[in-house]
């Protein structure tokens, strides 16, 4: 089968002053921060911190991550997601999902496992990148694709920016969850901030040995029954299949795909793991494994969840529908409010980008947001000039809205882009 070269795969289709956290190694966030208060919430939505407890930690402040560096390109709306750590919420269904993994790598390898789930979301951008070896020129480091702080320092657009820093610190076989980061479109499988599990599992010589297996065979044999294993766990008895793929940190590379209610779905990335990231971070002679999975995807193929919206919100017709630890549960719709489409056409200049679209949309009209799509465009053959027309559909998960509301919406949102993205609306 033809390889799927992806560059960080796993976006959650259903289908990634800092100097602190820069100087210092991957510590749970709980060990950081500590000029912040106890919680680091900030109010707006339901908080981690409330609703998870004591071991909830600190999330930055809105200066550590908004800055006037011109490299920096991090949002209030971005913001605003820093350290609400659904994946802590005991009940919420990525929480569900994660403690399932958990219960299912506890029984098959026991003690063996550390988890991580609140190491500190800003990270270098050579942990981000560097240390697992994504390439210079990778479209993952534009500042189109990922949300940096300054040069130095970005949001994690993937949980991997974690392995390297993991594995000096002599850990070698862990689980490390976290909220990540990614600039991106607009529709119901795609959200700037979404979440991931890493895992990483290294073999010591003599363990890779007694398995009188090539060492690459050994990793990818237990790599792929271990996968097969999870997603039986959580989905049932479902058909799996391997797909060649390629990412920078693993060779061989692999997507595993299940067969579930009649479709074949990607569900995750994994390999064999890049063996200078091992030889450089933790020992020479070890060999390992990795995988990661985008903890949404799983939660909206597994509870039937339509639109990724939902994650976020606080409406008990949604939270109550997910019971702790309950994988059998299954979205049942509650009221769908009716769209509201508004249209926008501009002549695009040279810098223009969707992703940039997006996020303004997104700053101005938060989760009513849902779909963003090119409807038209064409190329004036006298002046080159191109227009394109986009469709921007607004839809509450929580109510119907209005048609002033929207207006009032649009008007913001033309003149938001009118102003920062440089096009001429038409
Ligand atoms: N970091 C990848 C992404 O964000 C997912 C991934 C793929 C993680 C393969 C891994 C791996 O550890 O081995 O798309």
């Amino acid at each position: 089968m033809t390889p799927t070269v992806k560059i960080l795969a796993s976006r959650p289709c259903v289908a990634a002053c800092l100097h602190r956290a820069r100087a210092l190694p991957a510590v749970d966030r709980a060990s950081l921060s500590p000029s912040l208060g106890p919680t680091g919430c900030r109010g707006g939505r339901r908080c981690a911190a409330q609703a998870a407890g004591p071991q909830t930690a600190l999330a930055p402040s809105r200066e550590e991550v908004i800055t006037a560096d011109p490299a920096n390109n991090v949002t209030d709306n971005i913001f605003s997601k820093i350290g609400v750590n659904l994946h802590q919420q005991r009940g919420h269904p990525l929480c569900t999902i994660k403690e399932a993994i958990y219960d299912y790598m506890d029984k098959e390898f026991p003690g063996v496992f550390s988890k991580h789930d609140n190491l500190y979301p800003v990270v270098p951008t050579v942990a981000n990148f560097d240390d697992v070896l994504v390439p210079l020129d990778h479209v993952s480091r534009s500042p189109n694709d990922t949300y940096y702080v300054n040069k130095a320092t970005v949001l994690r657009c993937h949980t991997s920016a974690h392995q390297a820093e993991l594995l000096r610190k002599g850990e070698g076989n862990f689980l490390a969850t976290g909220d990540v980061y990614r600039r991106d479109t607009i529709d119901a499988t795609h959200y700037p901030v979404f979440h991931q599990m890493e895992a990483v599992r290294v073999m010591k010589e003599d363990y890779w040995r007694a398995t009188g297996l090539e060492p690459v065979v050994a990793c990818e044999r237990e790599l792929k029954a271990t996968l097969e294993g999870v997603a039986r766990h959580l989905f049932g008895d479902v058909e799996c299949r391997w797909v060649d793929a390629y990412f920078p940190f693993t060779e061989p590379s692999f997507e595993l795909e299940i067969y579930f209610n009649g479709d074949w779905l990607e569900v995750l990335g994994c390999g064999v793991m890049q063996q200078s990231i091992l030889d450089d971070n933790y020992a020479a002679g070890t060999k390992g494994w990795a995988f990661g999975i985008g903890l949404e995807r799983w939660a909206m193929v597994l509870f039937d969840i339509p639109d990724i919206r939902l994650f976020w919100t606080d409406d008990e017709r949604m939270t109550k529908q997910f019971p702790p630890g309950d994988l059998s549960a299954r979205f049942k719709p509650f009221s769908k409010y009716p769209p509201c489409f508004k249209d926008m056409a501009f002549w695009v200049s040279p810098e223009f980008s969707e992703n940039n679209l997006c996020e303004l949309v997104r700053s101005v009209a938060g989760d009513l947001a849902e779909e963003v799509k090119l409807i038209d465009e064409f190329t004036n053959p006298k002046t080159n000039r191109t227009s394109r027309c986009y469709r921007i559909s607004y839809r509450s998960m929580e109510r119907s809205l209005t048609d002033e509301e929207i207006n009032e919406v649009q008007f913001r949102v033309r003149d938001a882009v009118a102003e920062k993205l440089k096009v001429e609306l038409r």
